[in-house]
């Protein structure tokens, strides 16, 4: 838990507050956003609990200890922390820069290689591949991963997380974030999560803090933002479009309730038929021994030369997990030219299917 009470900031005396009586509760394991424009003091806040910055007037509380009691050093060791820009060290090497915080707190050295490879494999980088490369030689999406690798090192409750996706095209940051989301399940960390913009705060807090001119202008669910935004100025930054915006808040999991039979690749198209005939949208998915959806067999590939399913079957341009939200799902059949889309597990194993329609009355159903 981190609790502001009656927080503020003032660099230099004589100037307005960078923060101005900040007072809000983040309970264990939740997300809370922070978002406003560029300049109304969301760094400031944030590195204000792991005492980069001093406090001029108020306290932070962590776990119900005053930070100002805890040793600085100790306290930044025990707080992940994913700077604003990502701040990689450029000339160590990946395993180096995951490593710091471990070996500031002196872990053994075959731990600390064991540590890295678990969170580079975590984060989807092959350690083998990555481990030895500098920074330099990542795209920007892979060295936003390696900098919340490193905040996630030593396997800290408290994570402090500046734009940690900021530096990285849409759809990067869509997978970014849903990747984080579903990792955030397993480790319920409590954390601070700063962003501009607040489609991404939607999505990502359980609590999303609006600041304006170093102020907290509301402090609510994303559903009340969204509902009742508390002034003019939220109401514009959450702009119009708003049930296209609550189509971030719900999950494909929450509303699937279509499913597809499946058949193998060495079932005959006979048998395909059958069920192409009766779904809804005309396929039959197509699974590997594993169960590994890897195609569909339609009305137009039933057409098709063959005999059995091996022969004629296509591949999906894209499927999407469970976790995802409806704004994905609807981003992927627009952008297919489908009426539906396929979902899967994380082990890419069929759970069905989400329509337009399906989207379309999740909406209705939410107004
Ligand atoms: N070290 C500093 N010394 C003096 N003033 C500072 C310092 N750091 C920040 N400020 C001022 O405090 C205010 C808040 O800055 P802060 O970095 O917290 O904004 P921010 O919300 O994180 O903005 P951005 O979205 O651009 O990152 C700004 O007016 C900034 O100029
Ligand atoms: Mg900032």
């Amino acid at each position: 838990m981190i609790r502001f009470e009656n927080v503020t900031k003032i660099f230099s005396r004589g100037t307005i507050p960078a923060v101005s009586n900040l007072n809000i509760e983040i309970p264990e394991g939740t997300i809370c956003c922070m978002v406003g424009p560029s300049g109304c003091g969301k760094t400031t806040s944030m590195k204000m609990v792991n005492r980069l910055h001093s406090i001029t007037e108020g306290k932070i509380y962590i776990d119900e200890v005053d930070n100002s009691t805890i040793d600085p050093i100790s306290l930044r060791l025990d707080i992940g922390y994913v700077i604003q820009e990502i701040g990689l060290f450029p000339h160590m090497t990946i395993a180096d820069n995951v490593a710091t915080v471990l070996v500031e707190k002196k872990w053994p050295k075959q731990e600390i290689g064991k540590r890295v490879d678990e969170l580079l494999e975590l984060m989807g980088l092959e350690p083998k591949i990555y481990r030895q490369r500098r920074p330099s030689h990542l795209s920007g999406g892979q060295r936003q991963r390696v900098g919340v690798a490193r905040a996630m090192a030593a396997n800290p409750p408290i994570m402090l997380m500046d734009e940690p996706f900021g530096a990285v095209d849409h759809i990067a940051r869509v997978r970014l974030q849903n990747e984080f989301l579903t990792l955030q399940e397993k480790i319920s960390k409590t954390i601070i999560f700063v962003t501009h913009d607040i489609d991404e705060a939607i999505k990502m807090g359980d609590m999303i803090a609006v600041m304006r001119e170093g102020k907290l202008v509301q402090y609510s669910t994303p559903e009340d933002l969204l509902s009742t935004p508390a002034d003019e100025f939220v109401a514009n930054l959450v702009g119009g479009n708003r049930s296209i915006k609550r189509l971030h808040l719900i999950r494909v999991s929450e509303i699937l309730n279509r499913k597809v039979a499946t058949v193998n690749m060495s079932d005959t198209l006979e048998a395909a038929k059958k069920h192409v005939i009766e779904n809804a949208f005309n396929v039959v998915y197509v699974v590997s021994d594993t169960g590994v959806l890897n195609g569909f067999i339609g009305k137009v590939e039933l057409k098709q030369e063959g005999e059995f399913v091996k022969d004629v079957y296509r591949s999906y341009p894209e499927i999407i997990s469970d976790e995802a939200t409806l704004s994905d799902a609807l981003s992927v059949m627009l952008s297919n030219g489908e009426s539906y889309v396929p979902v899967v597990d994380d082990f890419e194993h069929p759970l069905g299917a989400v329509s337009l329609e399906d989207v379309f009355k999740a909406v209705r159903q939410d107004d």
